[in-house]
């Protein structure tokens, strides 16, 4: 019988740390050990999340304990603030998993794009980006996975294929929907019900968008590589007018990419069979004639796949629907500690969905 891995996390307090505690608990390789929360320290686990009353026991500590404590730190903890938390672990030798944007872009990028010094630029070179379908052979005994933002995963699983198959044109738009959770648990005034309920609204558009980084660096790869590539070679990849729209849900986004590609010898069912193929054997990835939809994938870590192609404006039109929560974070990190681990790949994840 394989010995379970000692597992931390920290950021247990927010909707990552949520959703990681639920995958780690019924993780048959994993003793989840310890949470770490500093508005919580010194409770107990159904202080802060009455949905684990009575089920699983843990009263949360200090950040410190916990990377004393556990072999792998998993980290749901907002950007900046993670990285030096993330170095503490990686001194005393454990393994990361990181939920937070530190070090998923070069120094440069980060830099650009976050507005900031990086903390540790040091560790960067640690950092394996874990779009799992994409970057599954490089994670293996990879010390520090930077786990993709929720926006760019589902851009970049709907547009990887077309991108490693030669078929995006020199732009490509992303739309997003996405749920009110991808904010996080602290409140503020955007993200207050009334201010959301019944309303639908455009943010961090045409460029301001942090994601656009990452989706560009992801396909920029996949195009110079196909499918299986290495996350740290950087190739120059389309440019992605990314604009996210905040919907009236808890969880979820619904990506719907558009390209022209310059080839215009397509149709539809070429276009499902190039994406069937590109995902051939991914446990968690569905590609299917019919249209996504959010609901699908509540509370799941899958991601539904499709594809069109508009012959009348020669464009083709790329469709992701995923969980925020589950394939956006706490699902896709798990699938990551499980390839890094060589265990098997969908091991403590949600597959089915809660409908309605
Ligand atoms: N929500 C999503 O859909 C989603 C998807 C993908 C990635 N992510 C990323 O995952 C990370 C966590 O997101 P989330 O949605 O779980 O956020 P959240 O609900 O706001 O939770 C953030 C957690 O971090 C802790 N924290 C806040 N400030 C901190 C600091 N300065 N130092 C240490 N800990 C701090 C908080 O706990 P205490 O205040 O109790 O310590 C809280 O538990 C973020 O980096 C986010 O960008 C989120």
């Amino acid at each position: 019988m394989t010995q379970k891995v000692r597992v931390g996390i920290l950021g247990a307090s927010g909707y990552g740390g949520s959703g990681l505690i639920e995958r780690l608990e019924r993780h048959p390789h994993v003793e989840l050990a310890a949470l770490a929360s500093r508005q919580f320290e010194g409770q107990p686990l159904a202080t802060c999340w009455p949905q684990f009353a009575g089920l699983f026991e843990h009263t949360f500590q200090d950040h410190e304990s916990v990377v004393e404590a556990c072999e792998v730190l998993f980290y749901a903890t907002p950007h900046g603030a993670t990285a030096p938390l993330v170095k503490l672990a990686i001194d005393a030798g454990k393994n990361v998993i990181d939920l937070s944007a530190d070090f998923r872009l070069t120094q440069n990028e980060y830099e650009t794009w976050y507005g900031q010094t990086h903390p540790h630029p040091e560790l960067l070179p640690l950092a394996r980006y874990g779009l799992t379908e994409l970057h599954r052979e490089e994670l293996p005994g990879t010390q520090l996975v930077a786990n993709p933002g929720c926006n760019a995963s589902a851009a970049s699983l709907a547009l990887a294929p077309l991108a490693a198959n030669g078929l995006l044109g020199e732009n490509v738009i992303a739309h997003v929907a996405t749920g009110v959770s991808g904010a996080g648990r602290a409140p503020s005034l955007p993200f207050h019900f009334t201010e959301v309920t019944e309303n639908v609204k455009p943010y961090k558009v045409a460029g301001t968008h942090r994601h656009t980084a990452e989706i560009e660096a992801t396909l920029g790869r996949a195009k110079a590589s196909g499918k299986r590539l290495e996350t740290h070679r950087r190739t120059a990849g389309p440019v992605v007018s990314f604009n996210p729209h905040l919907v009236p849900m808890t969880r979820g986004i619904l990506a719907t990419c558009y390209t022209r590609p310059e080839k215009n010898l397509l149709d539809s069912e070429r276009l499902l069979g190039i994406y069937r193929e590109y995902y051939r054997g991914d446990p968690l990835i569905i590609v299917q004639d019919e249209l996504p939809q959010t609901k699908a994938v509540y509370g799941s870590d899958r991601t539904i796949l499709s594809v069109r192609y508009d012959a009348r404006s020669q464009i083709v039109v790329a469709f992701a629907a995923l969980d925020n929560l589950g394939k956006g974070a706490a699902g896709q990190a798990v699938q990551n500690f499980n390839v890094v681990n060589d265990f098997e790949e969908t091991l403590g994840l949600q597959l089915e969905g809660v409908w309605p």
